[in-house]
């Protein structure tokens, strides 16, 4: 039984590799590191002991990756690999379209090539557009998404409930996460954007390193418990253990098209996580209050029941656990 990562470098993808070793599985992982570090693989194995295959290899790269189905007899893949910087995919429609959509295609491929059909893929609370109501459930439609990287994402679902629509034998769990943060707690794998984040908790993690001054708070007149906006954060090793439950229950199914929000259900504000941080840190987080930035809702968090009920999936680790390891890791890795 072999698992190909794609993307396994990257934040989400460390974190699921440690959990499938942990739980036995024989893993490979293929990442081109635009967006992660080689020294990820060493880290694997100090926390496991035990080193992952690696191949620094583009999943746009159709005869390398053909090459690695051939060398290894692969049952399924987690495809994490895909660019997902929300900001940067409007300035770079054609590069995020291309990498994800392209890459994804180019993979799908071969998998059907090697009789490989088997996938869980990464998907996105972003899928859900704004519907008006925050708790959101996977019986919900897809609602366009507001930009190209949040487009990438509704549009491989698509493809990946026509690919089963053509061949039923194919088996495809569709995984939408909902805010992931926090970190491993040995602090050896976690997130660490370069650059000026986009994203919430890096940024507070910067903040609180001294690199940037203070945070901005986008907007505090939403119609939200204190005004700033709501999400659902989920510390990032609960929700690679859900990739392990996901993964066992698709390898018993008998084929279909499955998602699953991935989240703990519970909504909490920027202010609400600023004061955690602070508190459970013992760190004070300078922030001003700023313009609500475009395209964000004002609050969102998971209908988690489908992945409890059919998965036996909960999140177990609380806002301060998140809090505390991502300024563990990132203390550790200035
Ligand atoms: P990440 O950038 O840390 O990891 C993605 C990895 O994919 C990186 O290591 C990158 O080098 C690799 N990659 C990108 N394009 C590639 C290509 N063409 N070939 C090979 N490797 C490639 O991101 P992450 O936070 O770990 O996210 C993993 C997946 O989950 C992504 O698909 C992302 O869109 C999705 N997702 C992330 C979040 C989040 O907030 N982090 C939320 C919802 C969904
Ligand atoms: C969270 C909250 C901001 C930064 C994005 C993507 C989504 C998924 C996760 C990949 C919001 C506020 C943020 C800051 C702030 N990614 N904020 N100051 O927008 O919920 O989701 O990341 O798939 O697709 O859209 O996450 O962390 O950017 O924002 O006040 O400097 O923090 O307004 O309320 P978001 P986020």
């Amino acid at each position: 039984m072999k698992v190909l990562l794609t993307g396994g470098t990257g934040y989400i993808g460390s974190h699921t590799a440690v959990e499938l070793i942990n739980t036995g599985k024989d893993i490979a992982i293929v990442d081109s590191l635009i967006n992660s570090n080689e020294d990820v693989v060493e880290r694997i194995k100090q926390i496991t002991g035990k080193e992952p295959k690696f191949y620094k290899t583009d999943i746009l790269d159709k005869e390398a990756i053909d090459k690695i189905f051939a060398e290894n007899e692969i049952d399924a893949v987690i495809h994490f690999a895909g660019l997902k910087a929300v900001g940067e995919s409007v300035e770079k429609p054609l590069e995020y379209y291309y990498n994800n959509i392209m890459g994804t295609l180019t993979l799908l491929d071969v998998m059907r090539k090697h009789n490989c059909k088997k996938i869980v893929f990464s998907s996105s609370a972003t899928v859900y557009g704004d519907p008006g109501v925050p708790r959101l459930v996977e019986t919900m439609g897809r609602r366009t998404p507001t930009n190209p990287y949040g487009a990438t994402k509704a549009m491989i679902e698509k493809i990946l409930e026509d690919l089963y629509i053509s061949d039923n034998s194919w088996k495809i769990t569709i995984l939408r996460y909902f805010n992931p943060i926090g970190a491993h707690e040995s602090g050896l794998l976690g997130d660490n954007p370069n650059g000026i984040p986009n994203n919430l908790m890096p940024y507070i993690q910067k903040v609180a390193i001294g690199e940037l001054e203070k945070l901005h708070v986008f907007g505090d007149d939403y119609e939200t418990k204190d005004g700033t906006g709501v999400r659902d954060y989920i510390h990032v090793v609960d929700l690679a253990k859900g990739h392990i439950l996901a993964l066992e229950k698709l390898l018993s199914a008998d084929g279909g098209v499955e998602k699953y929000n991935l989240g703990t259900g519970c909504g909490y504000s920027v202010l609400e996580l600023v004061k955690t941080f602070e508190k459970v840190n013992n760190i004070k987080i300078p922030y001003v209050i700023d313009e609500r930035r475009p395209g964000d809702i004002a609050a969102c968090y998971a209908d988690a029941s489908k992945a409890e009920a059919e998965l036996g999936w909960k999140a177990t680790k609380t806002l301060e656990d998140m809090c505390r390891d991502s300024w563990r890791y990132i203390q550790m890795n200035k």
